[in-house]
């Protein structure tokens, strides 16, 4: 065996193949570009999901015709003007490889025009070599065309995907980077078609509306937390607002999307038990923290960084978005349009609500209250003995009781299995249930967990499970069906879920008083007051609303009340 040193093109190769995996990446890449030349405007077509074409114009400051050809070779780059400077990357790119690894495996021209030039440069050619040199009439800023993207690589150029997955892929990436620079308007069409649209934004809603529409945007919250010199913003969905997949949970660190296994489990930990493990909110947060403390340089495409105080930031971003989760903007509102009646469906229920209400005046009798309960304010009463009503000066509540004790009762237990055991209750008389072996043998799997939350059983040679002990909370339900109803439950398909979160959801649902319930004054007031010093007052642990809030200023404008 001998050993050789590989030609440069088979070097350039090989390069490539690390920076470029897909089209996608080649359009991160070129669309990173135009961000780092502070382009204003960027505007990409593609054919057949990139693979046939992708062009990306920009308007920034272009390249003189003395860079242009430095630009295509490797390891040139203008951003790194002293070594020191890759310890604090301030850019999107760094290493000076994208252009020169695009340009190895396709066809391609660049087109270019310093911003004081007269005219342009233009260099085309394929397979990494620059076969045509042009001065050419040029708008200032910069065209790449990347032209079939590995034809000379085939073994790469099989494992491209349809037209329509690598378009998907490619969207997703220059969505994300669309989330990440509002300010910059960015096209996108493919075969002549537009796929996407986000015209300059000055706010990052505005722009997260061009990308996911208004009706959802409009329900995203504000986040924002600075400490430690680190900044967590922008906007996170309610958790009644979800979609079925991870796409749009898009983090960004210091202007770059990232893919962080970490951060993104320590976003979910910010919406669990809010939301259910097979459903995923829609997040766009920007961490922005001094460029030394994040390092760029781990992954060739850039996709992962490392951080310096990799903890900081997780910490960072779960208080964040708690915060976020816990203020009343969280709580779905009923809105009036002026002048439309009411918007959408929900709002719809809402004013049959508001009205059905209105008619059962006797209810909304204000009697003096006797304590005042915090952020919901008064309690009025209660209506289909369902629904607590209550209100501020500001707002009317409806709030589920059902759904209400049961996130007084969850936090409640989980706060005492912290200390140490939730009250058990033993059974004056213990009862014996029959079940079928495969129940048996499920109340076994879940023994330590049911245990530690108050139950005590022991299971018969007979088919028959003895119960002598039941959580203090539940003393009240019968022991048999409680011990069906667990069977049931932790049987059923969220393999996924932490065992001990789905044995408490289910000790507080069954515990919590039950929707047809007439309660006294003192008992709703005692649950409103109790709901409003939990850590999530607006969502059950099975991720339901709780709340539902009709603001007393649509109320006066649509009875045209002005005061
Ligand atoms: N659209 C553009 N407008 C102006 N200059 C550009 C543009 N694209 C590339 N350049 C110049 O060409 C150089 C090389 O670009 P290339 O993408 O290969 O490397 P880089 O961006 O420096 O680093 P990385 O490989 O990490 O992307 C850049 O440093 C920049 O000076
Ligand atoms: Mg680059």
């Amino acid at each position: 065996m001998r050993i050789r040193r590989l030609p440069d093109s088979l070097v350039n190769k090989i390069a490539a193949g690390e920076v470029v995996e897909r089209p996608a990446s080649a359009a991160k890449e070129l669309v990173e570009n135009a961000l780092d030349a502070g382009a204003s405007a960027i505007t990409v077509d593609l054919r057949d999901g990139g693979a046939a074409l992708i062009r990306v114009t920009d308007d920034g400051i272009g390249m003189t015709a003395d860079e242009l050809p430095l630009a295509l070779e490797r390891h040139a780059t203008s951003k790194l003007p002293t070594d020191a400077d890759l310890d604090a990357i301030a850019t999107l790119g760094f290493r000076g490889e994208a252009l020169a690894a695009i340009a190895a495996v396709s066809r391609f021209t660049v087109t270019s025009r310093a911003r004081d030039a007269a005219d342009g440069l233009r260099l085309g050619g394929e397979g990494g070599t620059i076969a045509q040199r042009l001065g050419v009439p040029a708008e200032p800023g910069t065209v790449v065309e990347v032209r079939d993207l590995f034809f000379n690589t085939p073994a790469r150029l099989k494992f491209l995907k349809s037209p329509t997955t690598e378009l998907g892929a490619t969207l997703r990436a220059l969505t994300q980077l669309a989330l990440a620079h509002p300010q910059v308007q960015l096209r996108v069409a493919h075969n002549g078609r537009a796929s996407l649209t986000a015209p300059a934004a000055t706010v990052l809603r505005e722009r997260a509306a061009a990308v996911w529409g208004w009706p959802i945007t409009q329900r995203l919250l504000e986040v924002d937390r600075t400490e430690h010199g680190l900044r967590v913003h922008g906007l996170a969905s309610p958790p009644d607002v979800t979609r079925g997949g991870r796409d749009d949970i898009v983090v960004i660190v210091n202007g770059r999307p990232v893919r962080d296994p970490v951060l993104l489990q320590a976003a979910l930990a910010a919406y669990r038990p809010l939301v259910a493990r097979d459903r995923f909110p829609l997040l766009v947060v920007a961490i922005d923290m001094p460029p030394a403390d994040v390092d760029a340089n781990v992954h060739p495409t850039k996709a992962w960084v490392r951080f310096r105080h990799p903890r900081l930031v997780q910490e960072m971003l779960v208080a964040a978005l708690r915060e976020t989760l816990s203020t009343p903007d969280v709580a779905p509102t009923t809105v009036a349009v002026p002048g439309a009646g009411f918007s959408t469906g929900a709002a719809r229920e809402g004013a049959d609500a508001a009205s059905s209400a209105a008619e059962q005046h006797a209810l909304f009798a204000e009697t003096p209250a006797a304590y005042a309960t915090g952020r919901f304010g008064r309690v009025l009463g209660q209506v289909q003995d369902t629904f607590i009503v209550a209100t501020t000066d500001d707002e009317v509540f409806f709030l589920d009781q059902h759904v209400v004790h049961e996130r007084v009762l969850f936090e409640r237990l989980e706060s005492e299995l912290a200390a140490g055991a939730p009250p058990s209750q033993a059974l004056l008389f213990p009862e014996t249930v029959d079940l079928p072996p495969a129940a048996q043998a499920l109340l076994e799997r879940w023994r330590p967990t049911l245990e530690r939350l108050g139950f005590e059983f022991a299971s018969r040679d007979d088919a028959a499970v003895v119960i002598s002990a039941v959580p203090a909370v539940l003393k009240g339900d019968e022991p048999r069906r409680l011990l069906e109803a667990a069977v049931d439950e932790l049987g059923g398909p969220k393999p996924e879920a932490p065992a001990m979160e789905r044995a408490l959801a289910f000790v507080a649902c069954r515990g919590a008083i039950k929707a047809n319930t007439p309660l006294a004054r003192e008992e709703m007031e005692r649950l409103v007051a109790d709901l409003g010093r939990t850590r999530t007052p607006y969502f059950c642990p099975h991720g339901r609303p709780i709340v539902s809030r009709v603001s007393m200023l649509d109320i006066r404008r649509e009875l045209k009340r002005n005061w």
